[in-house]
């Protein structure tokens, strides 16, 4: 995030805040995890990847998108031939991408705690990178799910009341917040990485 904590600007569109060395990080940390999980609002906004440099569609992580109602093109580029992907959709959504999994669970919204199991009991899954944006990412704090945040914070002012924030969504994530505890923090370039484990 920025300095003054927005993930974008109002306008939603994806902005350079990492410095060279906090991107060479991400790079290598997508390779330790076995999923990379976003909302489709990111998507829809960034059109990203989501793979790993050079890596074959075996070495990369499965890729895997919140949509409740199938709100995503067919073009998006997560749907690429690059990796295995799975979207996650409600139980009414008929929505079906062409070579993708579809898991549906959750009545309007994906029950992100049951997704969790069918992630891990039939792909696999032991360990998910959530790379955002804040509505997903309130909502894994919402439901205790997040067991380290790590975030960047760079050299670099936004504004906006309206931009996103690391954890946006309805609002409290819990009575008084979550807690977290800095476990270490480390300068990367023109910028600070903080890492804090929450306590529920
Ligand atoms: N700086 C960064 O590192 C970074 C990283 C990622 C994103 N971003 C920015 O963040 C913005 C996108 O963030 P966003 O908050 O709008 O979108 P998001 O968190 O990526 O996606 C939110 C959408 O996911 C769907 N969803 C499905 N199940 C959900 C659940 N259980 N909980 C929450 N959401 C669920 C919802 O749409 P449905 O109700 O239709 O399912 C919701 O609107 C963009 O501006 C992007 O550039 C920045």
């Amino acid at each position: 995030m920025s300095a003054d904590g927005k993930l974008a600007g109002c306008e939603r569109k994806q902005i350079r805040i990492s410095s060279d060395e906090d991107m060479t990080r991400v790079k290598n940390l997508r390779r330790k995890y076995n999923a990379i999980l976003v909302g489709v609002g990111t998507v829809l906004a960034d059109d990203p990847h989501l793979t790993v440099k050079n890596a074959t569609y075996d070495e990369n992580p499965i890729r895997i998108v919140l949509d409740s109602d199938g709100r995503m093109p067919d073009s998006a580029r997560v749907l690429d031939d690059k990796a295995p992907t799975v979207v996650i959709t409600n139980e009414e959504c008929r929505k079906d991408w062409p070579g993708v999994e579809t898991v549906r669970c959750g009545k309007g919204r994906v029950d992100l705690t049951r997704a969790m199991t069918i992630l891990a009991e039939e792909y696999g899954v032991e360990n998910i990178i959530v790379e955002g944006g804040g509505e997903v990412i309130a909502s894994f704090f919402r439901e205790k799910l997040v067991d380290k945040y790590t975030v960047f914070v760079g050299g670099l002012v936004i504004g906006g009341r309206t931009a996103p924030t690391p954890a946006d969504g309805d609002g409290w994530v819990s009575e008084g917040g979550v807690k977290l505890t800095l476990t270490n923090s480390e300068v990367l370039g023109n910028g600070v990485l903080l890492t804090f484990i929450p306590s529920y």
